[in-house]
């Protein structure tokens, strides 16, 4: 009798199990709780950037073209023309920047290698040994200084002239070896001392802006197939460089992972069926879209249905690639660790298109609309709100779809809008407070969030947006070719976070904030002094009668500030009108 009890708790086991992995995340939950006052496990906090939105040097020390240096060469790409050509000159001031990492006591640092900087025309015929070299003291000195370095290969600056003029880019199925011996190059010469590797940055980003909508580079409008195909190719690639590492590189504590971006879509209303199914949509064609191949093996069936449906207006096949079965089984699991990338969220309802499946694209293949709600504040990008219960609800969602994974928060922040510029970002403050505070939240849901990353350490070039929004915990000043940093007031705050790993009671954070404010006030002062020289010296070389020219700036910056809340007053009316 023995063995068949157990052979029988044994199955009762199995069933829990089963039961619990096939746990459906719950779309009528709703728990908005209030502040929770408490600290993190063990944790690892950070800050990030990438290659082409900080380091410069975009022509220097043999360097190829990347797309991004030719798609913000073309004009009317890029917000006022601008380029990443020099940024923040991050590729010269390896230990300035170093320094202010220090100076927050983070414990790991996020940034990406340049492809084109270490092979330059993209295909390994020959390997740019300055590249090498830059990131290997990149590397030496965050280690010196104890901090990990978080590596991502793929942050969208594709090699442009072999690569993507003479192949296509993402759209040929051969990017997926050409990446793959750029990632082994990288694992060879780097990862005896980089354990965290992330494959790609924010995969839908490079698919839908870069292949169907044109904002980003390569700039191509190929509606309706080219995001899905390069998606394709990517997922491909991605698992293709898991396996490699696997097989030939990993030792102990080396792990591979992607950096995934999801807004969390919450449905409009919670007692229609109809709203719920079109949220999940909205999260499987954003999030799953790249998460379900590499957890489960295929893409989300919800994506199959709907993509679908251009078969019957007789393309013959779906504009949705499949994998095949061994395909598949390869993919499925080629994830050490889920790099997220959250910012935002939205509301959403069921909608048929109603210019009918005539014009395809991803777009529409969705079948539903996006809202916000007006007392969202949104104090820098036109598409950030901040609605920090929404990231609870996508760590959460995560967990459950697929299998409790470990988890890096690889982006996490909020913008400003550039004539507004002001050192004393109380908004920002208030967005890190909330989020962290939700991700807390999250962890105690059980979710496996090992690590965090503030987006981003400094101000840096946003690609379409130029220069004019900025992430940064540091100010960098782009007008003056120095480009020197500033610490914003959220920085302080953020300093107390990691300092305190957490947040110990109501009265010590409200303090921090006051202190943060306080010290920010000074930094002020001498950045508006800075500034004040500067554009002094440049009047006085264009015009004599300075003392009347800074009268005009002094009075231009307050009225574009009022300008933009101005009409940001009215498409938020427009919105409204829209939305009823
Ligand atoms: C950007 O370049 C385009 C094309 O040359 C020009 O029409 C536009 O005015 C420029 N924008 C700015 C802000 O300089
Ligand atoms: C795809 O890339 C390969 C080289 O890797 C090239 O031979 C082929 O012509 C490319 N295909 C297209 C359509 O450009």
């Amino acid at each position: 009798m023995q063995p068949r009890c157990g052979v029988s708790v044994c199955h009762v086991l199995m069933l829990v199990l089963c039961l619990s992995a096939a746990e459906d995340f719950d779309w009528t939950k709703n728990n908005h709780g209030s502040f929770y006052y408490g600290t993190f496990p063990t944790f690892s906090w950070g800050a990030g950037g990438s290659a082409y939105q900080t380091e410069g040097a975009w022509d220097k020390d043999g360097k190829g073209l990347s797309i991004w240096d030719v798609f913000s060469h073309k004009k009317g790409k890029i917000q006022l023309n601008d380029t990443g050509d020099s940024s923040c000159e991050s590729y010269y001031k390896i230990k300035d920047d170093i320094s202010l990492m220090k100076e927050i006591r983070l414990n790991h640092y996020r940034f990406s290698i340049s492809w084109p900087r270490i092979i330059p025309t993209g295909v390994k015929d020959h390997v740019n040994g300055k590249g090498i070299q830059y990131y290997d003291e990149l590397i030496n000195h965050l280690l010196e200084n104890h901090i990990t370095p978080i590596v991502t290969l793929y942050h969208w600056d594709l090699p442009q002239q072999v690569l993507q003029e003479k192949y296509g880019g993402w759209q040929n199925i051969s990017m997926v070896n050409h990446f793959n011996d750029f990632a082994n190059l990288c694992f060879e010469k780097y990862g005896d001392r980089v354990k965290h590797w992330i494959t790609f940055n924010n995969p839908w980003s490079v698919a839908v802006e870069g292949y169907e909508t044109g904002e980003h580079a390569p700039g191509l409008k190929l509606r309706g197939t080219g995001a899905y195909r390069a998606a394709h190719h990517i997922i491909k690639a991605h698992a293709k460089v898991w396996h490699t590492y696997d097989t030939q590189w990993r030792g102990k504590q080396k792990l591979v992972g992607i950096s995934l971006s999801g807004d969390w879509g919450e449905p409009v209303d919670i007692s229609n069926q109809k709203d719920i199914e079109a949220a999940e949509r909205y999260v499987q064609f954003y999030l799953g879209w790249f998460a379900t191949p590499i957890f489960h093996g295929d893409y989300p069936q919800v994506m199959k249905d709907f993509v679908r449906k251009s078969v019957q207006q007789g393309l013959g096949t779906s504009r949705l690639p499949a994998f095949s079965s061994q395909e598949k089984s390869y993919i499925k699991g080629t994830c050490d660790f889920l790099g997220i990338g959250h910012f935002t969220t939205r509301y959403i309802t069921h909608r048929n298109d109603p210019t009918g499946r005539s014009s395809n694209s991803y777009f529409t293949d969705r079948d539903l609309a996006e809202l916000v709600d007006p007392r969202w504040p949104d104090p820098g990008s036109e598409w950030l709100y901040s609605v920090p219960w929404g990231f609870r609800r996508l760590l959460n969602f995560v967990k459950t779809q697929y299998g409790n994974p470990m988890i890096y928060v690889t982006e996490n922040g909020v913008s400003e809008k550039m004539m507004c510029t002001e050192l004393c970002d109380e908004w920002r403050i208030q967005y890190y407070k909330d989020y962290i505070n939700e991700m807390l939240k999250a962890i105690r849901d059980g979710v496996n969030v090992k690590g965090y990353t503030a987006w981003s350490l400094l101000d840096k070039f946003e690609w379409d947006e130029g220069y004019s929004e900025r992430f940064g915990l540091y100010y960098v000043d782009f007008r003056n070719k120095n480009k020197p940093r500033y610490p914003k007031a959220s920085v302080q705050f953020y300093k107390r976070i990691i300092s305190s790993n957490g947040f110990p009671n109501q009265r010590e954070v409200e303090n921090w904030r006051r202190k943060a404010v306080e010290m920010c006030s000074s930094s002020n002062q001498l950045l508006a002094a800075e500034q004040r020289s500067t554009a002094a010296n440049i009047l006085r070389l264009i015009h004599p009668l300075t003392s009347h020219m800074e009268m005009v700036t002094e009075i231009v910056v307050p009225t574009v500030c009022t300008l933009s809340i101005l009409i940001s007053a009215v498409l938020l009316m427009f919105l409204l009108r829209r939305r009823n």
